[in-house]
């Protein structure tokens, strides 16, 4: 498969995830403008995903300010700018302030540097996001393989797979590693309207995984489930507020709901990264409104009428007493969350030897210029 984002030589490449399955087209991202559009257009998309595109978007940022001849405090200013428009490319997964916060952090070491200095140290923080993210999702995939039972029939929802992360997967990694452990299992892919991610993206992950699935319409999931069809739900997330309340993309909190009412466990897998202790719970989580016409079209085809009034939040939020568990590279997180989740940043944070304010939704804190 090819890689899902790679910075090679300044140029941040991107496997375009609009135009899959049908085209394998990667885009060269070379301005700082190319790939907020790619952010905001979905190019590349997924939580862990669009942190380490953001990040890699940092390091493009700084390049063409140095390129156009900043030095020094400037330069340092005009990338933070830079950082605080890529910020507001996508409001609700919280891994992209996330990451922009550790390369902001970055800034402010190395400002007073050489700008070759500065460019470099960015390139190295930004593999380094890349880099922890992977080790993560496999950590992440071992963890939640053990909550797979032979035979299993996992229901998922959008995609969380490596096309959403910077490799591997989160919930689609835990499916991958129940498969390289040999387990027999077979997915139930929602097609997740109005994107079809789960029918565009994660059918197209597992096909060349090799693991056995079924493509289902969104409403097709309690069907499956009253007919004992389904023995686990597993999804991703975007935002993982301070008492486990989840969000992730539209139709989650339904899938959550058919699972309790079917006695089936629902787990959510996700990084720490996703962990947003700033936000208390899922009502402060900002969901992103996306435009009318990806709702009362379908691709290109519209089928609403002309003037319909369209609502399309992208993302809905499931409470945490839906939530069986949280698959982490720290470990299953079990109710109640809050001291777990804690526990997991913060073990995390010792580990890395980073501050509380590098983990603020809103660290960037550079008002646009
Ligand atoms: O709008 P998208 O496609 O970026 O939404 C993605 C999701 O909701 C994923 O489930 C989530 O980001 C987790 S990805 C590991």
């Amino acid at each position: 498969m090819t890689a899902t984002l790679e910075f090679r030589n300044g140029v941040l490449y991107l496997l375009d995830q609009t135009l899959l399955p049908l085209e394998t087209v990667v885009i060269e991202c070379r301005e700082v403008a190319q790939v907020m559009e790619a952010i905001a257009s979905l190019r590349v998309r997924g939580a862990p995903a669009i942190g380490c595109a953001g990040a890699y978007g940092g390091v493009v940022a700084a390049m063409r300010r140095a390129d156009r001849g900043l030095r020094g405090d400037d330069l340092a200013n005009a990338t933070l700018r830079d950082f605080e428009r890529i910020r507001q490319t996508r409001p609700t997964a919280v891994n992209l302030p996330w990451a922009l916060g550790r390369m902001k952090t970055v800034v402010e070491r190395h400002a007073s540097e050489e700008s070759d200095a500065l460019i470099r140290a960015l390139r190295d923080e930004a593999d380094e996001i890349l880099r922890e993210d992977e080790e993560a999702n496999r950590a992440i995939g071992r963890y939640g393989a053990d909550l797979i039972a032979n035979g299993a029939q996992v229901l998922t929802h959008c995609n969380a797979g490596a096309l959403a992360t910077g490799a591997y997967g989160t919930a689609l990694g835990v499916i991958r590693a129940a498969h390289e452990q040999g387990r027999s299992l077979r997915v139930w892919v929602d097609e997740t309207r109005p994107l079809l991610q789960g029918a565009r993206l994660t059918a197209w992950e597992l096909e060349q995984m090799g693991v056995p699935y079924t493509l289902i319409t969104d409403s097709m999931a309690g069907h499956f489930m009253a007919r004992g069809e389904v023995d686990v739900a597993l999804v991703g997330a975007d935002r993982i507020a301070a008492n486990g309340d989840t969000a992730n993309k539209i139709g989650t909190y339904s899938v959550a709901v058919l699972a309790r009412a079917h006695g089936i466990p629902f787990y959510v897998a996700a990084p720490t990264s996703t962990i947003d202790l700033e936000t208390a719970n899922g009502e402060s989580v900002p969901i992103e409104e996306r435009r009318a016409d990806e709702v009362g079209a379908f691709g290109s085809v519209r089928v609403a009428p002309a003037g319909a009034r369209v609502a399309n939040p992208a993302f809905d939020v499931t409470p945490a007493r839906l939530i069986t568990g949280i698959i982490t590279e720290r470990g299953v997180l079990r109710p109640p969350f809050a001291a777990a989740l804690a526990g997991a940043v913060n073990a995390e944070r010792v580990d890395r030897g980073s501050s509380d304010s590098e983990r603020r939704p809103d660290a960037v804190g550079v008002e646009p210029g």
